[in-house]
């Protein structure tokens, strides 16, 4: 099992759209761990993006972070942060496939609406960013046996 940092960016949150993202990530078979909405404060931001801070993008990608409600996830799911990101698409959502999350509501390179962790590493530095260990519920739904095979994992 995998766990992933997701972020619902203001831009998901401004258009109604958390619902709908959360139901693709359920719909897929995938479990939702941790949730809370917040305000992103612009330290947290520049700890969350600290690979972008220098980028001459960063002003404007932090004013937007941190400029209304977020919602932060952790998802958890087998292999679940390449599915995820599959799930998403590509950065940009002018360039993302249709299908993908970006694809089908994402016209924009910075409102792309979902941020999702990129690789194991940052996925264990982005959900403790975010939850500290005890406001994390992993659970054995009772969906599994339906969802797959025993030995699927
Ligand atoms: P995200 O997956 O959250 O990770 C970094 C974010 O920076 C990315 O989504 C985009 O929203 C944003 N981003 C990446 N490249 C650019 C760029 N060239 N200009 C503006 N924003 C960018």
């Amino acid at each position: 099992m995998e766990r992933t940092l997701i972020l619902l960016k203001p831009d998901c949150v401004q258009r109604r759209l958390m619902g709908r993202v959360i139901g693709r990530f359920e719909e897929k078979g995938l479990n939702v761990i941790a949730m809370k909405m917040l305000q992103v404060a612009p330290d947290l931001a520049k700890q969350h993006y600290a690979e972008h801070v220098e980028k001459p993008f960063y002003p404007g990608l932090e004013a937007f972070i941190t400029g209304s409600p977020i919602v932060a996830m952790v998802i958890e799911g087998l292999e679940a942060i390449r599915v995820v990101r599959d799930m998403l698409g590509a950065t940009n959502g002018l360039n993302a496939a249709a299908g993908t999350i970006r694809g089908d509501f994402s016209s924009s390179r910075q409102m792309n609406l979902v941020h999702a962790s990129d690789g194991a590493e940052s996925a264990a530095r982005e959900v403790s960013l975010y939850f500290a260990d005890d406001e994390i519920c992993s659970y054995e739904p009772t969906l599994t046996p339906h969802m797959r095979a025993g030995d699927e994992g």
